[in-house]
């Protein structure tokens, strides 16, 4: 005889630390889609350059950091199940954008930023605050990120070296994703934000992004 088994708290705890550990540790796990820059050649870049792209490229892996520690904080918050199973879904396809902005930084010989742990636990944080409210108020805060990101990625598309095609490849396959996702979460009936906490929003990412560049 087989038996449904619920997941308890304790459950979803130990769930939630390995799924923090794998997105801290370096190696992001292999995903069955391949990078969107794995046709491209690498280009020539000279040493600022190099340093400019792997400088974006870091602020790219820490936003998509924080996308998983966002989704799994709203994944364990969310009332409705269909919602929390929808934010686990979205969290799988950043899976894919941690693997390939991981992989450009190493190929771009530099590293991730020392400060993921830290934007973790703040999204994750944030998320379940916002999955605590309702689901309108976390599908919302979902869409207002998203939008933010959208902006994020075009700005690097102004920034990155123009020859750079392979980090170009990247941020657009993502830029796509994430205006996807955006949509998803607002006809899934996420609140529009006002635009005080959407300008709170900026003022918080812009202090993130100019912290991982750097570190
Ligand atoms: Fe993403
Ligand atoms: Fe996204």
């Amino acid at each position: 005889m087989s038996r449904e088994r619920q997941l308890t708290g304790l459950d979803r705890l130990l769930l939630q630390a390995d799924r923090a550990l794998r997105t801290l540790s370096p190696g992001a796990p292999a995903h069955p889609r391949p990078s969107p820059a794995r046709a491209t050649e690498e280009p020539q870049l000279d040493d600022r350059e190099r340093r400019h792209a792997a400088g974006l490229m870091r602020v790219n892996h820490s936003g998509e950091v924080c996308a998983q520690a966002l989704y799994q904080g709203q994944a364990l918050t969310a009332k409705l199940p269909d919602v929390r199973e929808e934010m686990e879904q979205a969290a799988e396809e950043e899976i894919d954008h941690l693997a390939w902005c991981e992989q450009r930084l190493r190929e771009l010989d530099s590293r991730p930023s020392l400060l993921n742990p830290l934007w973790y636990g703040l999204s994750f944080g944030l998320g379940a605050a916002a999955g605590k409210v309702s689901d309108r108020v976390s599908l919302g805060f979902v869409a207002a990120t998203e939008e933010q990101v959208c902006k994020h990625l075009d700005s690097h598309l102004e920034r990155l070296p123009a020859q750079d095609t392979k980090s170009r490849a990247i941020v657009e396959q993502m830029r796509e994703d994430e205006a996807e996702h955006q949509h998803a979460a607002l006809a899934a009936g996420g609140a529009r934000f006002p635009a005080p906490v959407k300008g709170l929003m900026t003022l918080v990412s812009k202090l993130m992004t100019s912290a991982s560049y750097r570190v």
